[in-house]
């Protein structure tokens, strides 16, 4: 196992190619279950959480060929079961389901376990099953579902929370092969939402609305295959964007979509950063202490939670008084002592941390715990005096492609190291 060192006070300066998005990735790979025939997916990042997905579809029976960021996938014959010791490595195989039940109208999958991000029940997924007209059963820690007729219908996908991302992509992916119309209202809007529609569509779905809160799919009887590319990852670039703002000078960020940053590029103007907006590329300019926020996580088009982490770290050296509240996973918090050790001030109030910025942090041994969080913890080493630490970076490692190689690229000076047995 790794660990991360982190050798504070250099400047950032230069450019940072962003890679493909993971969370766009995943259920794109999924979806390739839904037709017999080969499907191309390029710039596919090189992740961890990629490659447990990879197994899955090889484990139901898919050939699989990966070259570099491309990778060609033909599930000719398939299984449907998927056991638990290849999707407990990762909650997003549950978005195999849908594609598994569209198609050859039934799955058995396990069933995700705990997240230390917060509870992350499936209860919409399967309430949408249901409407199309599966019977669902939890059995031995598996999820059945059973519909020998999917059948169009329409289906409100709003929780507590919000919409649901994964959610929305399952009952997407259950629906293009069901008899007749299916509604989705309440649905989630993300662009990897849309990323996803847009590969259904090439293989032959008939899907509107994709990026509002209403989608409409129109089942057909068969899918082909198709060639897709995957959209640029927006939360590792909203990730070296807070990082420009902790330690650059000049940070271009290559290969991404500005639009899907909106929120993130809003908050660090706010907090007194120059941001220039190029087509695909964005450029930040680091100008010393970040003033004041207060920011609240939404869904998309709203702040990212999967940006939250990363915006704490930066706002630990801020000035004034800073409040985080998080809407989509109220314990999402996990990174708060980790800062508090380096010296952060941080007061949780509920669903919020509050942050009083300090003078200076110093670089401890810390403990990443989920992947942003672990970045948050890289960036505050950026800014911090000494070393900082990190422990347990297969976190990272999980949506992060070379984190270590791509800052050092722009003058950071983080080392990967093996950590000693039984620590
Ligand atoms: C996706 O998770 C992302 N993961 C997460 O990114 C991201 O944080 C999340 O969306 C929100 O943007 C992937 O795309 C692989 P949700 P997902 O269902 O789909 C509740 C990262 O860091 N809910 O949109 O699992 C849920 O508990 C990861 O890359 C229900 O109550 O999240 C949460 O409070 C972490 N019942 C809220 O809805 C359900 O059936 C939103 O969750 C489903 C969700």
């Amino acid at each position: 196992m790794d660990k991360i060192l982190v050798h504070g006070g250099s400047r950032l300066k230069g450019q940072v190619m962003v890679s493909g998005s993971k969370n766009s990735a995943l259920p794109i790979l999924a979806a390739t279950l839904l037709t017999k025939e080969e499907c191309v997916i390029h710039n596919v990042p090189d992740l961890s959480d990629c490659h447990y997905m990879l197994q899955i579809l090889n484990h139901l029976g898919a050939q699989v060929e990966r070259a570099s960021g491309t990778v060609t996938i033909k599930a000719e014959k398939i299984v449907t079961e998927a056991p638990y010791d290849i999707v407990r490595k990762m909650r997003a195989s549950v978005c195999i389901i849908g594609p598994l039940l569209g198609r050859e109208k039934e799955a058995t999958v396990s069933l995700p376990g705990g997240c230390v991000i917060g509870e992350r029940p499936i209860d919409l997924h399967l309430k949408g099953f249901e409407a199309l007209g599966a019977a669902v059963r939890i059995d031995a820690g598996n999820v059945k579902v059973l519909a020998p007729n999917l059948r169009g219908t329409t289906i409100n996908l709003r929780g507590k929370f919000g919409p649901t991302v994964l959610g929305t992509d399952n009952i997407l992916m259950a629906s293009v092969l069901a008899e007749g119309t299916t509604v989705i209202d309440g649905a989630a809007a993300e662009p990897e939402v849309v990323d996803l529609a847009n590969f259904l569509i090439a293989m032959g779905a008939k899907i509107e609305g994709a990026g509002t809160r209403r989608i409409i799919v129109e089942g057909v009887k068969e899918l082909h295959g198709a060639e897709h590319e995957v959209i640029p990852d927006r939360i590792e670039a909203g990730t070296y964007l807070v990082a420009g703002a902790i330690a650059g000078d000049e940070v271009t960020l290559r290969n991404v979509v500005p639009e899907h940053l909106h929120s993130v590029t809003e908050a660090l103007i706010k907090s007194g950063f120059r941001i220039v907006t190029g087509t695909d590329q964005l450029t930040i300019f680091g100008n010393g202490k970040a003033g004041p926020l207060k920011i609240v996580t939404e869904p998309y088009p709203g702040f990212p939670t999967d940006m939250q982490a990363q915006m704490c770290a930066l706002l630990t050296k801020g000035q004034g008084i800073s409040i985080l509240t998080e809407t989509i996973f109220p314990q999402r918090f996990m990174h708060v002592p980790e800062l508090k050790r380096m010296g952060a001030n941080i007061e949780m109030e509920g669903p919020s941390a509050v942050v009083q910025g300090v003078e200076r942090l110093s670089g401890a041994p810390v403990m990443a715990s989920d992947l942003r969080a672990s970045a948050a913890l890289v960036l505050a080493g950026l800014h911090s005096e000494g070393t900082t630490e990190i422990h347990r970076v297969y976190h990272i490692d999980r949506g992060y492609e070379s984190i270590d190689d791509k800052l050092n690229a722009l003058g950071a000076n983080i080392e990967r190291v093996k950590e000693k047995s039984g620590a």
